[in-house]
């Protein structure tokens, strides 16, 4: 299948997110917790040069657990401030303000010597579409919104929230585009559900998502759905058949079986699978 993907608007989306980027200290960068190399722009690291940055590997939950740490690790290993989360449940979100501290605490420090105190950091959300930016504002700041915008030094329109007494948020976050010109990074877009998919061929994402399971998790489908190991077009056609996804004449319906997988995969109902792993030479 060819990943090949040209998203639009995204020349908007940039000159957006540099303005906002200017009116603040921290970019707090979520990215897929199940594939964060994948579903991150390394444009952020010219863009939000000398700003402080805190990685978010998000949807933790459906992430391998083992290599939810590797992450942590390799993200630390570079020097940013990174922390496992789970937007939807809220699980991770209590250790933000420690890690916001450490990412700005250069500024603090600058701030403390010209005898400026208790000025709150001031931090936009970036990442690509579908990563859990809008899930994460929610529950992060939600309830303790208190609106700020509208005041001198201030883009007319922009709207700030605080959660917490010494943080402010832009309330709409940044949007990055994904590295969409690398295959391998187009196919685990598709696998999450980050590519519409009606730009795709839903078979073939499902035959290659097959291809991956074999190999790194094997023992996903068959304790899902039974279905025994092989080929992954005589795999996806047994799956099918156990699930009774048939068409009319009875022969097995692989637009349908290939979008309950997809579906299943995207839910966790596979399992906690992560997509990629850091490794050597994986460097950002
Ligand atoms: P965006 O603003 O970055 O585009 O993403 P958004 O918050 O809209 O989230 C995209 C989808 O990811 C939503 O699912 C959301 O519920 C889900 N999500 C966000 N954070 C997490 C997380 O930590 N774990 C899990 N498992 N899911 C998360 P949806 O299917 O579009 O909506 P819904 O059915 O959940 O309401």
């Amino acid at each position: 299948m060819n990943y090949q993907w040209y998203p639009g608007h995204m020349t908007k989306a940039r000159r957006e997110m540099e303005a906002d980027i200017r009116l603040i200290d921290l970019v707090i960068e979520l990215v897929d917790a199940r594939m964060p190399l994948s579903s991150q722009n390394p444009d952020i690291d010219v863009m939000a040069a000398g700003r402080g940055r805190l990685i978010l590997l998000n949807k933790a939950d459906l992430a391998d657990p083992a290599v939810n740490r590797q992450w942590c690790g390799y993200f630390e290993g570079k020097g940013y401030q990174a922390l496992l989360i789970n937007a939807k449940s809220g699980e991770g979100l209590r250790s933000i303000q420690g890690k916001v501290q450490a990412a700005c605490r250069e500024k603090i420090e600058r701030d403390r010597r010209r005898g400026i105190r208790n000025r709150p950091v001031r931090a936009m959300v970036a990442g690509i579409p579908n990563v859990g930016k809008s899930t994460f504002i929610n529950s992060y700041a939600g309830k303790a919104v208190t609106k700020t915008g509208n005041r001198p030094g201030v883009t007319k329109g922009k709207q700030w929230i605080r959660p917490q007494k010494d943080l402010e948020l832009l309330d709409t976050p940044g949007i990055l585009w994904p590295k969409f010109e690398d295959q391998a990074v187009g196919m685990r877009l598709a696998f999450i559900g980050s590519i519409n998919d009606d730009l795709l061929v839903k078979e073939e994402v499902a035959l290659d998502l097959i291809s991956f399971l074999s190999e790194t998790y094997p023992d996903a489908l068959t304790e899902r759905y039974g279905a025994p190991g092989g080929e992954p077009l005589p795999m996806l056609e047994a799956i099918g058949g156990m699930r009774k996804c048939y068409k009319k004449g009875g022969e097995v319906d692989l637009e349908k079986t290939a979008g309950m997988l997809l579906d299943d995969f995207r839910n966790g109902r596979l399992g906690r699978i992560s997509l990629e792993r850091p490794k050597k030479g994986n460097g950002l």
